[in-house]
């Protein structure tokens, strides 16, 4: 069994290594060292702002790494996680070392555009090779093509100090990012491959330990080495399949009538489809289905394989020409040109509940609409001005354009005012609309009004209206319940106020107050009707928006997947 206070190094301070090692941390008495050469992101883990935003991944960090209250109950533990540049010293000092560093797309040389640049795990590996004095363990946590596990233990060997022995083993991550806390606290399943030498499968069984002090046994999987690099691969290229799959279906709902999401909905009700990742949209983007397809295409054609490098070359096609499409229809409803247009796109980030913009399908959409001559005015709630700055830069050949017709903003409605279309590329939760109605809308649409909930702003008190009994009163304040728990206020417990009429006249009242946190709330559409231009056009990428309600506002709303 293993000594209490193990060491473990993860080698790249990024989205799964920091996160990895922070969970492992957390969970375990291991003493964890997250190392990068990058000392501008090991700095911000260090300090209290983080790098990279992901629910409940601040708790972690910060319990861990400055050693206060691990858990809810309060304790005081020791702290066991840190941050830090010193590589190699971190390296000499563990027991198992993960490479948890990027594996990029190539952009030059053999292979280029598809294969997976390998430099990043060629480089940690050799350093690994270099600094290690005693038998360490080397765990493959980046995504990276079959084989590659070869090339590092030929590595490791070719530059050993004397007497020190490594093994290999993969362990592929599955985080996704936005649920990256949950993903690892409790995962669908943990890969485990190795050699099945008596060597290999000892150093299994200690990560497996590692693993198994919160992770159920049963989902910890152990296989042959080659299985496990290409089980990741395997599952992305699936994933990401059925996400080409069902939009692909939305162009032809779009021509015949039929809805996408019916579709998709009496699909995934059979359970061998099963109803995940079955969602159109603008086209998947963040950093791993594209690369990681790509490399599966390059891995099939270094094989000798092209029909079935072309089989997952298609899946990855019509992620372009999904983008395109919906470039394409937004400037046709606009009546074929966009110059001088003020196109307002809301949401960058490549989903919600994450500020990571990597191969967002937004840089293509807003690199299209710059092109053909509009004025874009973005609104991400997380993503970083920066960054929007820098992908855009890099997409596009003419900067003069960008600098001239891109606006960033701080909201919602400055983008929004003045804009002849509202373009919703990310499905966060602030731009769908609440079930409740606002002020304008009670007094235009009296059936809202009578169904509606009234705000008392000054006494702070939610009184349910136009209805006399309890029970009625009660289901109203229960739906207005559920809708404020999305908007970050802090509810009350409901109570009821007999007045002279006794127990049929009682109202049930429910303190408000907002949350300490920046309340998130939702935009109000009825604000942003109001400062647009006419006609108004909104596209809605994630289809999130009720549709009714802003065509109610006179609004012409565009939807993936859905005739117009
Ligand atoms: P990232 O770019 O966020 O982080 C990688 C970090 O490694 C960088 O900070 C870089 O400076 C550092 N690094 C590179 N070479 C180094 C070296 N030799 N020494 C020290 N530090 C070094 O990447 P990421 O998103 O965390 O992805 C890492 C790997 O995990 C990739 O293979 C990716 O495909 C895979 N993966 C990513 C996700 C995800 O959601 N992002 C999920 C599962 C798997
Ligand atoms: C994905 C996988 O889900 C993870 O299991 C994997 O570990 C990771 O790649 C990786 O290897 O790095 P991630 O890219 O973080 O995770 O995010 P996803 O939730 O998979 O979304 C990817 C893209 O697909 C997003 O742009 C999303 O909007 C889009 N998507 C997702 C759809 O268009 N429709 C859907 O139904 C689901």
């Amino acid at each position: 069994t293993l000594t209490p206070f193990k060491r473990i190094c993860i080698i790249g301070a990024g989205y799964v290594g920091a996160p990895t090692g922070a969970v492992i941390a957390y969970e375990t008495n291991f003493d964890v060292a997250v190392v990068d050469y990058n000392a501008q992101r090991i700095a911000a883990w260090n300090s209290a702002d983080l790098p990279i935003y992901e629910s409940g991944l601040d708790h972690i960090v910060k319990s861990t790494r400055d050693g206060i209250s691990k858990h809810a109950d309060g304790v005081t533990t020791r702290s066991n996680l840190v941050f830090t540049t010193d590589v190699e010293g971190s390296i000499d000092a563990a027991d198992i070392i993960f490479i948890a560093v990027n594996t990029p797309t190539k952009t030059q040389g053999r292979g280029k555009g598809y294969a997976a640049d390998l430099r990043f795990v060629e480089e940690a590996t050799r350093t690994i090779a270099k600094v290690a004095k005693a038998d360490k363990i080397v765990v493959e946590k980046s995504t990276v093509p079959v084989k590659t596990a070869e090339s590092v233990r030929m590595i490791l060997m070719a530059n050993a100090h004397p007497g020190v022995r490594f093994e290999v083993l993969s362990n592929p991550e599955y985080l996704a990012e936005g649920q990256a806390v949950a993903d690892l606290l409790d995962p669908d399943r943990i890969l485990i491959g190795s050699l099945p030498t008596p060597e290999g499968l000892k150093a299994a069984d200690t990560l497996v330990e590692v693993y198994s002090q919160w992770v159920e046994r049963s989902k910890i999987i152990t296989m042959n080495l080659w299985s496990s690099e290409l089980a990741k691969l395997a599952a992305n290229a699936m994933l990401a399949q059925r996400i080409s799959n069902v939009n692909a279906l939305s162009a032809i709902c779009e021509k015949t009538g039929a809805s996408v999401d019916e579709v998709a909905y009496a699909c995934g009700l059979d359970h061998r489809i099963g109803k995940g990742m079955l969602k159109a949209g603008p086209g998947f983007g963040g950093s791993c289905f594209r690369k990681d397809i790509l490399s599966l295409v390059y891995l099939s054609e270094t094989l000798g394989l092209p029909e079935v490098a072309n089989y997952w070359r298609g899946v990855v096609d019509i992620n372009e020409y999904q983008k395109d499409r919906f470039t394409k229809r937004v400037i046709s409803c606009l009546f074929n040109t966009l110059t001088n247009k003020k196109i307002a796109v809301l949401g960058f980030t490549f989903k919600k509940n994450t500020a990571d913009i990597r191969e967002s399908p937004a840089i293509t959409m807003v690199t299209n609409f710059l092109s053909e001559g509009a004025q874009v005015a973005v609104y991400d709630p997380r993503a970083r001005k920066q960054q929007i700055l820098v992908d855009l830069h890099q997409a596009r050949d003419d900067t003069v354009a960008l600098e001239n017709n891109l606006m960033i903003c701080g909201d919602a409605y400055r983008a929004c005012d003045g804009a002849d279309a509202v373009v919703v590329l990310t499905e966060w939760d602030e731009f769908s609309n609440v079930d409740l109605p606002t002020p304008e809308v009670q007094t235009a649409d009296p059936v809202a009004l009578r169904r509606s909930t009234v705000l008392d702003p000054n006494a702070n008190n939610f009184v349910p209206e136009g209805t006399k009994h309890k029970e009625e009163e009660l289901c109203a304040v229960s739906a207005f319940l559920s809708a404020l728990k999305v908007r970050n206020v802090k509810v009350g417990s409901p109570h009821i106020t007999s007045d002279e009429e006794g127990l049929e006249g009682s109202r049930v009242r429910v303190p408000v107050t907002p949350a300490q946190t920046v309340p998130q709330w939702r935009i109000d559409w009825v604000r942003i009707a109001r400062g647009m231009r006419k006609p108004m056009f909104v596209f809605d990428g994630r289809n999130i928006l009720d549709h009714g309600k802003l065509q109610r506002l006179g609004f012409r709303v565009e939807v993936i997947g859905k005739a117009s």
